[in-house]
């Protein structure tokens, strides 16, 4: 597999040369489900014999819990990978040991937002995270960033080094508000940065879904019309179940927790969009 930047993409495809798929996980509200998906996506992609980094861009270092991992040192974060003297060492570390070596993760963590502020006065601040996945590429066929929910520097460096996004919402009223806003952030910034192309949005996954609530089932038919006039597709629910905060409390995807859960199976559809998306790269 040869790695190449994003500004290539274009390039490349017309020569046919393939492609790392990097998804960002990105959502203007907190709780949304963005390490939950992150999580649960590397694991069900790797049961396909694809290798994947997740990366926690995030300053509450989530994957570490959800990925059963122990605190790590700053040196092993993804603040270590964002410092000057990164020389390609990245701190990735196996998830679930005793399952597959298939999904490894770079922790995030605190240091983290020491890293967003001087993010914010380095030259080449959003670019940064891009510039090391192009000097010192990862041979990882899909990388995933779990991003914060805070839309500062630390998601502008997911969104200039990502491919593709996914965008998961709560089914709640106010979703319908914050996916306009979150739109108009996207392309605001895909302009600003002068991205080329814009990372595609692969669609908005609605999470903690209950068909037993009214206002649930009347945001499911909302929110795919709205998006839909956009030209941006939503992926069917997520359902609500308490069994994922109890995984992940076991430092566990529930694919592993609980493997006849019925709520493994709302992946599928995603998890097919990412291997077409891996196969064709
Ligand atoms: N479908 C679901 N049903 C029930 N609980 C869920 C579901 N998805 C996620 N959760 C739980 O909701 C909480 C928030 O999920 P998660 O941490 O994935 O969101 P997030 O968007 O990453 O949050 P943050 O913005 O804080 O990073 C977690 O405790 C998680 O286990
Ligand atoms: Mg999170």
């Amino acid at each position: 597999m040869i790695h190449i930047s994003i500004y290539e993409k274009r390039a490349s495809l017309e020569k046919g040369v393939t492609m790392q798929v990097r998804l960002g996980i990105i959502s203007n509200a907190g709780g949304s489900g963005k390490s939950t998906l992150a999580v649960h996506l590397a694991y069900a992609i790797a049961q396909y014999k694809y290798k994947v980094a997740l990366m926690d861009l995030d300053p509450q270092g989530s994957l570490t819990l959800f990925c059963g991992l122990s605190p790590p040192e700053p040196i092993d974060t993804l603040s270590a990978v964002l410092k000057e003297d990164f020389t390609g060492n990245w701190p990735l570390i196996s998830c679930w040991k005793d399952n597959t070596d298939y999904v490894s993760a770079c922790q995030g963590g605190m240091t983290l937002t020491q890293t967003a502020d001087q993010l914010v006065l380095h030259k080449r601040g959003a670019y940064l995270l891009e510039d090391c996945l192009s000097d010192y590429p990862l041979s990882q066929e899909l990388v995933i960033f779990d991003c914060p929910a805070t839309l500062g520097p630390l998601v502008l460096i997911a969104l200039t080094a990502c491919t593709h996004l996914l965008i998961p919402v709560q089914v709640e009223p106010k979703s319908i508000q914050g996916a306009a806003r979150l739109l108009e952030w996207y392309y605001f910034h895909c302009r600003y940065l002068r991205l080329n192309p814009y990372p595609e949005i692969l669609g908005f996954v609605p999470n903690q879904y209950n068909k037993n609530r009214a206002a649930h089932r009347q945001i499911l038919t909302a929110l795919p019309q709205q998006l839909e006039s956009m030209k941006i597709s939503t992926f069917p629910a997520i359902r609500e179940s308490a069994e994922f905060v109890n995984a992940s409390g076991m430092g566990l995807p529930l694919h592993l927790y609980r493997p006849a859960h019925r709520a493994n199976k709302d992946f599928t559809p995603i998890v097919s969009s990412l291997l077409k998306l891996i196969k064709e790269n």
